[in-house]
């Protein structure tokens, strides 16, 4: 067996014209294969003469300042006086200056001017460049409070409209433009091809046809058409298609992952998108944490020079995320000149900015970056810069608040909603009579942040109200206000309870919020173990209550049992903040169904690569599937078993309100009793654990990995309660690394929560790399405290290492 295998590896490579080799590295790179494209007049005579002026009065610190981005969270705008940095970015949890995470645009604006204030002042040995703030502006501003949240990606596949992408980046651009905003990371250009991938949401389609179909009109919609007035006193913003290049293909669907496979692969799949960007004018790309077959892609000086910007003639600027020139062999966060040799030409230090710039500076006068790359890089930037418009004050939009979330803007989204709804199964109980009585269940119903996903005002879109979202609808109030017209009434029960039995029950619910790492799944299975939903729907149907399901998700997951016990299921992906689109289709049936599939729709959990034209293509529904209530149909029973163990997806949950998360379980020593207590809010909603004398209790599992999530500063949260203090030394260890916590706990009695970064295990000894066991709570004189929930984090606030 091995050794047929071998044979044949061989073959293959013999048959490529290549030499056999133990370990083969196919990232030869042969531009020439590539689609050649051409940034659309980003360079023009007149500009370039003003470019070379500037420079020539710009110091080599300037020209550094200018190629490095630090983050709102780790920068003044004082800072700017010794360390002339180009660009601003706000990361998803990051705040403007004196204020909330979570503000309306007028801090936002605040926070640009000030920076912008001091990198245009006038002082003697300074020359004024604008800065240039960039945001994840990826569905909407969606990280401004009052703006526009537009459908994720997945679901705005599902419209197969390019002229409506056109309008969603228009309404974005204006929007970010009226916060002060010049650039929006956006949009994502993946071609997701392992939907258990976190990020899989951020792509249009698993179909490289529909992601070029869309890259042009969204790149024109932020941007404006090239050659018009392409400039923020337009209202208009520098894109970032993002990420370049392979993010989608990861083995694994791994986030930061490595994408293994050849040229012709690479350049038919995942650049679909990238020569439509550059035609279209794309000011600006982002480079990918991934790597392709081993070489990380911000080091990746073939395809990042030779291909983007030579075979693809790309004239504006590459951009790196967060950190990740720091995961190139041989670099660290703060040192890293192999990143701007390959073509990097800003990369994104957010906290490790100062570290970054000594040491670009140093490498530059050393020569290790030859003076040419750096004048080229900052040539670009500035290029973008003076087209963009920032070297002319007047700012208009910045005194526009009525842009944010305006109606016109809002009309938008809603049609967006509309048009990506995709109907999977309709048994008659569709259109729904405007006259009903309606009941509106589901945990999600009256949520706009369930139903607007991760970044949304936070990075993984955690934490939100509908308080957060002034001026939103949710899918429950849509379906009120669209039956109290004619009669009917909505009744909204989350649980899904009821006094008089309604007509028909609407049941809302799907994947929590999540992006990056958070997101990765291990199977395709939709609540593995904990099926609150299908629960949901059950009771229903018992009461004879006919349901449809509203799916929140972000990508398709095995749902065949929730199919099941639904009349209809309606997939809405993450629709964003216009909730109305969904009861404009669901009632009435005066709109009829409009969005088919650009995911395929697995038929088992464990059809991780399920995309058509791949062998043994075998999905539930199709590429392009969707019912219309013109033409119908109708779905039977589906098998429920789904064909992959889940037991193992989770490595991030450990206690859920008391329940100790599968895999995971609890050890104790004698002397420490564990047993199931109320809770804050819930019967049996916690773990006591009583330590009689010293000894330690520990949760067990699998393996687990957790480098990327302390890179991401993530930290491990747990909810608690002490009920009998503790006489000595508490620790709290992740692996081998033990932190005390006994003097950080709240005092007795109280329901807290402890936060305690994941970097601080790891300084207190744990191999991040490799942890067999995950948590023990060890104690060395009697203790009892009482846990409800502990789980892996990601919002950093209150989070510190216990002193
Ligand atoms: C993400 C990018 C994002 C950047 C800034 C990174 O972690 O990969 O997509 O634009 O952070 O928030
Ligand atoms: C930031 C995100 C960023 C992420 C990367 C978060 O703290 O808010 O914008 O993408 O870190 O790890």
């Amino acid at each position: 067996m091995q050794a047929a295998v071998m044979v044949s590896c061989a073959s293959m490579a013999m048959a490529q014209g290549q030499e056999p080799t133990a370990a083969p590295a196919p990232t030869a790179v042969h531009p020439e294969r590539w689609p050649a494209a051409q940034s659309p007049g980003l360079v023009d005579a007149r500009n370039e003469a003003r470019i070379t002026a500037i420079m020539a009065r710009m110091s080599l610190r300037e020209k550094i300042g200018q190629m490095i981005q630090a983050d709102t969270a780790s920068i003044t705008p004082e800072d700017l006086r010794t360390y002339p940095l180009g660009s601003i970015l706000a990361g998803g949890n990051s705040p403007p200056l004196g204020a909330p995470d979570r503000s309306p645009a007028a801090a936002w604006v605040a926070t640009a001017q000030a920076f912008n204030a001091v990198a245009t002042e006038k002082r003697e040995g300074h020359e004024p460049v604008p800065i240039m703030f960039g945001i994840d502006a990826v569905h909407g501003n969606s990280n401004v409070v009052g703006a526009t949240i537009f459908p994720h990606n997945s679901g705005l596949g599902a419209m197969h409209d390019p002229a409506l992408m056109r309008e969603i980046g228009k309404a974005t651009a204006a929007e970010t433009a009226a916060s002060g905003i010049d650039w929006a990371f956006g949009p994502t250009l993946a071609v997701p091809q392992d939907d258990r991938w976190g990020r899989a949401y951020e792509g249009y389609s698993e179909d490289p046809a529909l992601v070029a179909a869309y890259a042009g009109p969204m790149v024109e919609g932020l941007q404006g058409k090239p050659g018009s007035q392409t400039t923020v006193q337009a209202g208009h913003v520098a894109a970032s298609v993002k990420h370049f290049l392979g993010d989608g293909g990861t083995a694994g669907g791994i986030d930061q992952g490595d994408t293994r496979v050849d040229e012709d692969t690479l350049i038919r799949i995942h650049d679909a998108g990238y020569p439509k960007a550059v035609n279209a004018g794309t000011m600006t790309v982002m480079a990918s944490f991934s790597s392709w077959n081993g070489v990380k892609m911000h080091g990746n000086k073939a395809l990042l020079t030779d291909v983007l910007k030579g075979r693809m003639g790309f004239d504006g600027f590459v951009v790196g995320d967060w950190n990740g020139h720091g995961q190139i062999p041989g670099c660290t966060n703060t040192d890293c000149p192999a990143t701007f040799n390959a073509g990097l030409d800003m990369a994104m230090a957010p906290d490790s900015w100062k570290g970054l710039f000594e040491s670009t500076l140093a490498a530059a006068k050393s020569g290790e970056i030859p003076m040419a790359r750096i004048d080229d890089a900052v040539r670009r930037i500035l290029r973008v810069k003076m087209k963009l418009g920032l070297f002319d004050p007047a700012r208009p939009y910045e005194h526009r608040p009525q842009e944010m979330g305006s109606v016109a803007h809002r009309a938008i989204a809603r049609q967006a909603v509309r048009e990506s709804l995709v109907l999977l199964k309709n048994e008659g109980v569709l259109p729904i009579k405007p006259s009903a009585t309606v009941l509106v269940a589901g945990d999600a119903a009256d949520d706009i942040g369930r139903q607007a996903g991760g970044w949304t005002l936070s990075w993984q879109g955690d934490g939100n109200t509908n308080a957060d979202f002034p001026g939103a609808t949710s899918i429950y109030a849509g379906i009120a206000r669209a039956v109290k017209k004619a009669g009917g009434k909505a009744i909204l029960s989350p649980e899904g309870s009821f006094a008089q039995k309604p007509d028909v029950a609407v049941v809302v619910f799907g994947e929590e919020p999540y992006a990056e790492l958070r997101g990765d799944v291990r199977t395709l299975e939709f609540q593995p173990g904990h099926k609150k939903a299908l629960a949901l729907l059950k009771k229903l149907k018992a009461a004879g209550v006919p349901t449809v399901s509203v799916f929140l998700s972000g990508r398709p997951l095995w749902v065949n049992p929730e199919l099941n016990q639904s009349d209809a299921f309606v997939a809405a992906w993450f629709p964003g903040s216009e909730g109305e689109g969904v009861a404009d289709v669901l009632v009435g049936g005066q709109t009829d169904f409009h969005g088919t599939l650009s995911f395929s729709w697995p038929k088992t959990a464990g059809q991780f690569t399920l995309n058509k034209g791949a062998a043994g293509y075998d999905p539930l529904f199709p590429l392009g599937y969707g019912l219309t209530y013109a033409t119908g149909g109708h779905v039977g029973p589906l098998a429920e078993e789904p064909g992959i163990d889940a037991s193992d997806s989770n490595s991030s949950t450990f206690i859920e309100e008391g329940i100790v998360a599968k895999p995971f379980q609890i050890k104790a020593d004698a002397g420490v009793s564990h047993r199931l207590v109320d809770s804050a809010d819930r019967q049996e909603g916690a773990i006591r654990f009583a330590f009689t004398s010293a000894g330690k209790a520990s949760i067990l599992g699998p393996n687990l990995t957790l480098e990327r999530e302390s890179n991401a500063d993530m930290n491990v949260e747990v909810t608690y309660r002490v009920d009998a203090q503790a006489q000595a030394p508490v620790t709290l260890a992740l692996g081998s690394g033990a932190v005390r916590i006994d003097k950080s706990l709240a005092d007795q009695g109280q329901w807290a929560k402890l936060r305690i970064p994941l970097k601080c295990f790891a300084e207190h000894g744990t191999y991040l790399g490799g942890i067999s066991q995950p948590f023990t709570l060890s104690a060395d004189a009697p203790f009892t405290i009482t846990i409800s929930d502990m789980h892996l984090a990601t919002d950093p606030a209150g989070a510190v290492c216990p002193q």
